[in-house]
């Protein structure tokens, strides 16, 4: 069975680097959130500038949402349909995570919105890559995008959401401490990832 793969964390963690790296191993569907289809790539770039308008929290998550929605359409369950795994840099829990914790906005809340905009498909497995914060800090870019300038609370918050939703479904999530190098937090998260794809 295809399996749909989502890599989460906070800034820095990694997970842009891991999920390409495991998506060739895999043979999948590299894919990402918010920006994995060409109306998506838009929205990325609405929801991520930091200084051109004012975007309100509720209209934040609704254009996550609304870039979902699209994704899953058009590349997620396609992909699954066809028997292809899909690796996905993000997915429906940072809106938990971001919007639902980040801008206060309420997990339920946000949980409800995603469930209809994904036609109830969420992700198989989640890997979650955590880095302490002062250890992300230091991979930042130098020009940081809306979310990045936010304050230590609001990550913090994140953070804690991620932790949360992790511990509520230990059989979905895999927890990796993403402060090794490259090759050893790709190592970890094989380690884990493989027996439950069925690979060796
Ligand atoms: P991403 O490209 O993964 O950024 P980074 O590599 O810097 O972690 O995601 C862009 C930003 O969008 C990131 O700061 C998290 C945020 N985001 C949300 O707030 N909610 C969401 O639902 C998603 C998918 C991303």
């Amino acid at each position: 069975m295809a399996a749909y793969i989502a890599f989460e964390g906070g800034e820095g963690c990694g997970k842009s680097t891991q999920a390409a790296l495991m998506a060739d191993r895999l043979g999948a569907v590299l894919t990402r959130e918010p920006g994995g289809t060409p109306l998506g790539g838009q929205l990325r770039a609405l929801l991520l500038d930091a200084d051109s308008y004012r975007v309100g929290p509720r209209a934040e998550a609704l254009l996550m949402a609304a870039d979902r929605a699209q994704h899953l359409a058009d590349v997620v369950i396609p992909a699954l349909a066809d028997g292809t795994h899909v690796v996905a840099d993000r997915s429906v829990y940072s809106s938990l995570a971001y919007q639902g914790a980040g801008r206060e906005l309420g997990v339920d809340n946000i949980r409800s919105v995603n469930d209809w905009a994904i036609y109830g498909r969420w992700p198989d497995i989640v890997v979650y890559l955590r880095v302490p914060r002062s250890v992300a800090a230091g991979r930042l870019p130098r020009s940081l995008d809306r979310f990045e300038q936010e304050a230590d609370a609001f990550h913090t918050r994140v953070t804690e959401a991620f932790d949360r939703l992790a511990a509520e479904e230990p059989e979905r999530w895999i927890v990796v401490d993403g402060t090794g190098t490259i090759d050893e937090v790709t190592r970890e998260v094989w380690r884990r990832l493989a027996p439950m794809l069925g690979e060796k």
